[in-house]
């Protein structure tokens, strides 16, 4: 049986719920939560893109207040988060960096408020030479797409 990781960024708690939903259907994979200071970001959703968008424009992303479990021990990795700005959230890029030696499968799950164009693509520029398998957006049909992995 193949050994999952469900490592997960939510600013807002959307992404997490559907971590849980994932979690529940994969008994037995682990999950880590992908976290940052609090005061990385802002309350205010404008303000967070502004601040997520300039990080992105200098190359400054976020570090992680999480230690990154070894990574080596699992099959695949299941990336969650939230769209911003049709790309992924950015201690998302923080995370891939920190994981690019891992030789398994890495897939993107993703929630969004109606428009996620891009997310995918930018997801594998920001996964470098990892492999990325198809991901999935929104909260239904989970199951499936579970299934469609392996
Ligand atoms: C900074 C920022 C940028 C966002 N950009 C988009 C976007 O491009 N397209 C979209 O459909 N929703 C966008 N949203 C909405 C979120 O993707 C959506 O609410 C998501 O489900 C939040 O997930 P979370 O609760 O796990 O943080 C954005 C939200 C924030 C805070």
């Amino acid at each position: 049986m193949s050994k999952i990781l469900i490592a997960t960024y939510s600013w807002s708690g959307q992404t997490a719920k559907v971590a849980k939903k994932l979690a529940q259907l994969l008994d037995g994979a682990e999950t880590y939560e992908i976290a940052v200071a609090a005061d990385t970001f802002d309350s205010d959703m404008f303000k967070t893109d502004a601040i997520a968008t300039d990080q992105i424009k200098n190359n400054r992303y976020p570090a992680l207040t999480t230690p990154v479990p070894e990574v080596s021990q699992y099959d695949l990795i299941l990336v969650g988060s939230p769209v911003w700005r049709g790309a992924p959230a950015t201690p998302v890029h923080t995370f891939l960096e920190s994981i690019q030696g891992f030789s398994g499968k890495v897939a993107p799950f993703y929630t969004d408020a109606g428009s996620a164009n891009g997310f995918e693509d930018t997801f594998k520029q920001w996964a470098g030479n990892l492999n990325v398998l198809p991901g999935h957006e929104g909260s239904n049909d989970l199951a499936k797409w579970l299934k469609e992995l392996n």
